[in-house]
């Protein structure tokens, strides 16, 4: 199925307006109805490009036909620029798979491999991509993936500004995830003083200036989210993210993807235990779900408006 009868636009057009007009696309990711609605909804009020990415896990979750059946179910016009991305596609398969089912983006993630394989997996994927008009993402330095605070350790790389022209040069590759001190998950910050590396992304700018760079694990850990969480049976403390105004300093120096998933998955919990701590008799889900729609349309809409600066 080709992404065009979807509706669907590849990021390369996306990100050549953010790069001139210096905003940031944002990648949400969604996994059932509600995240999808949230943002597809957020992105239509602002009228912002918005990037729908579905990790392999999420994609098993949902299953190919129910996935394609939502997205087919939006009606999209090309117009409103929304690209359906494959979020750390593991496999040159993975991705094969992905395009055919009509995903207009992917990403190869060879981050932890050597320089030398990750290059050349990715120039596997984009050999065939680029055929279809399939934009890719690759990424560089690895970030360490935090799931909760127990397992929190440093296992990032941090990227090596040095490597960035010849891996884009070597791997076709479309966009560049970066590892400048970000991390997936609820717990990336000790303090709310650490601060991204900007020095390293001033010299990888400098390499790549109209380049679209993307940054991982950019959520912002809303402390209202967390409270609502801990104060309703939830147990979450020290949860820490990106402060905003990182991001928006990210924002101006060529970052034009930002990758969000946490800050909805903490949106939606919230949403639950608030929903059923203050009504425990209740047990319609669409109620419990609707209050964790209204808290993930409205970290979209804030973040569309004030992180990434895309709304039109
Ligand atoms: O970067 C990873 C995303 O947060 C997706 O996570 O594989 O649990 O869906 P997931
Ligand atoms: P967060 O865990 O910070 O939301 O990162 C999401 C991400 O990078 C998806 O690829
Ligand atoms: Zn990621």
């Amino acid at each position: 199925m080709d992404y065009k009868d979807f509706g669907l636009v590849n990021t390369k057009q996306i990100f050549a307006d953010a790069l001139v007009n210096h905003y940031a696309v944002p990648a949400f990711n969604f996994y059932n109805m509600e995240t999808l609605s949230a943002i597809i909804n957020a992105a239509r009020d602002t009228h912002s490009p918005v990037i729908l990415a579905v990790s392999e896990s999420a994609l098993k979750y949902m299953g190919d036909d129910l996935m394609r059946g939502m997205i087919w179910g939006l009606n999209l016009k090309s117009n409103e620029n929304v690209a359906l991305h494959l979020d750390h596609g593991t496999s040159f398969e993975s991705c094969v798979h992905a395009i055919k089912l009509g995903f207009s983006s992917v990403m190869i993630d060879g981050s932890k491999l050597p320089f030398d394989e990750n290059v050349n997996l990715v120039r596997t994927v984009t050999d065939y991509a680029h055929k279809y008009d399939v934009s890719v993402e690759a990424e560089l330095g690895a970030l360490s993936g935090i799931e909760d605070e127990n397992t929190r350790g440093d296992t990032s790389s941090y990227t090596d500004p040095n490597d960035v022209v010849n891996f884009v040069n070597q791997t076709n590759a479309d966009s560049l995830a970066i590892a400048i001190g970000t991390s997936h998950g609820a717990y990336k910050r000790k303090s709310d003083d650490e601060e991204l590396r900007f020095d390293i992304l001033d010299k990888i700018a400098e390499q790549l200036p109209e380049f679209p760079l993307v940054l991982h694990g950019a959520s912002t850990v809303p402390a209202r989210f967390v409270s609502a969480i801990n104060d309703n049976g939830g147990k979450m403390p020290n949860a820490r993210g990106i402060a905003p105004e990182q991001l928006r300093r990210a924002v101006e120096k060529n970052i034009c993807k930002i990758n969000i998933d946490s800050d909805l998955r903490l949106g939606f919990t919230a949403g639950v235990r608030e929903t059923l701590s203050k009504k425990p008799e209740n047990f319609n889900p669409r109620e419990y779900l609707s209050a964790a729609y209204e808290n993930m349309y409205a970290t979209c809409v804030d973040e569309i408006k004030n992180i990434m600066h895309s709304a039109k």
